[in-house]
């Protein structure tokens, strides 16, 4: 097992806010990606996904089924780095169309004894177009996806035309585009989840998808763990109807049920927002599984939330997920975890 330096920098960062830490780190990954022979180097330390993990998704080839989930790396800075850490896919975004600031600070904490985060980060972004101009230099082998969103001015009635902007620019860019839905802090998102809203949201973001000539490229929608079960299956319906790719499952969850007792009332003080981590895990899975039990398998399946070691991968996998997606277990265990989920995902398949 390789020396894993975040054991010595986390004591440190996790004494800063938890977005100076995230800027901090960041910045130690900018100024080292460009560095010459730096990512092959961590991609020699870290170890390339074995080849047995490789897989075709929508026609993609994914080095392996560990990819990064959307709100860590917003504006697809460091995806050369992502790559060297064995990643077979990044989650760019939510992108917004227009650039906006944000949620005021802090809007980010954490709570290392559970392993968990909440955010009402709201959609900080550059904008697309800087993120398209950045894309631009992207890693071959590496899937990227981008993850789109509307602005927070825009009113709930006009957000296809923010979706529609937002995909114009980023689409041609990425190998596939999720629509984000679920955030549970740009108000009055989550509505677009409701069937008779998701329905024109769908068709005429595969009408656009069309005049831009990209049918071939997946599609996929990003769903909230906190919907009732008869809604979600409505909701999976008009999906598979309506002829998209695939469901990205789950966003973080507005449930303090999910914290232990004995935190609660601390994570209370810390106001609104969404909560991923550990313990959003059994919850989540609960929803995949009520979604995989209804997809045809012809409609592809990204499995997220809680996922933080290769045994909760293979259950995702194992449940009919095609793909999982890791964000904070990476912020607890840092960016060695990738390839010892990698490793361990491999080590399961050879014994199987
Ligand atoms: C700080 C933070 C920012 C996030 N930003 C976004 C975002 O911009 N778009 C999005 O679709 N999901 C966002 N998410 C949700 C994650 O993509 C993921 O769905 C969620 O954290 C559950 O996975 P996890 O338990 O592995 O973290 C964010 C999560 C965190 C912790």
């Amino acid at each position: 097992m390789p020396f894993d330096p975040y054991r010595l920098a986390r004591p440190l960062l996790f004494k800063l806010q938890p977005e100076t830490a995230h800027a901090l780190a960041f910045t130690a990954g900018k100024l080292i990606q460009p560095l010459p022979g730096m990512t092959p180097l961590i991609s020699a330390i870290c170890g390339k996904p074995s080849p047995s993990l490789a897989r075709t998704v929508c026609g993609l080839t994914f080095t392996s089924p560990i990819g990064l989930a959307a709100g860590l790396d917003k504006g697809a800075e460091l995806l050369d780095m992502w790559k060297a850490l064995g990643l077979g896919f990044v989650e760019i975004g939510t992108v917004t169309p227009k650039p906006q600031p944000g949620n005021p600070r802090p809007r980010l904490f954490r709570l290392p004894e559970e392993c968990l985060i909440l955010n009402r980060m709201g959609f900080n972004s550059e904008g697309a177009r800087i993120v398209a101009k950045r894309l631009r230099n992207r890693p071959r082998g590496l899937m990227v996806g981008g993850n789109i969103g509307k602005n927070k001015a825009t009113p709930e009635e006009m957000a296809l035309d923010d979706y529609r902007e937002a995909y114009r620019i980023i689409a041609p860019w990425v190998d596939f585009t999720i629509l984000n839905i679920s955030s549970p802090n740009t108000p009055g998102l989550r509505r677009l989840q409701a069937p008779e809203m998701l329905r024109p949201l769908l068709d005429g973001m595969l009408s656009t998808r069309r005049e831009m000539s990209l049918e071939r490229q997946p599609l996929f929608v990003k769903l909230a763990p906190d919907i009732p079960f008869e809604e979600l299956d409505a909701i999976v319906d008009v999906v598979v109807s309506c002829g998209i790719s695939g469901i990205v499952a789950t966003n973080t969850t507005l449930d303090r049920g999910i914290v232990s007792e004995v935190n609660r009332a601390k994570v209370e003080t810390w106001g609104e927002g969404g909560l991923s981590g550990r313990g959003l895990k059994l919850k989540a899975r609960e929803i995949q599984r009520r979604i995989l039990k209804r997809l045809p398998r012809t409609v592809a399946f990204m499995a997220c939330g809680g996922i933080g070691s290769a045994e909760d991968a293979r259950i995702a996998l194992d449940d009919g997920a095609a793909l999982v997606q890791i964000y904070s277990a990476l912020i607890f265990e840092g960016p060695l975890l990738i390839g010892r989920m990698n490793r361990g995902l491999a080590a399961e398949k050879g014994t199987r």
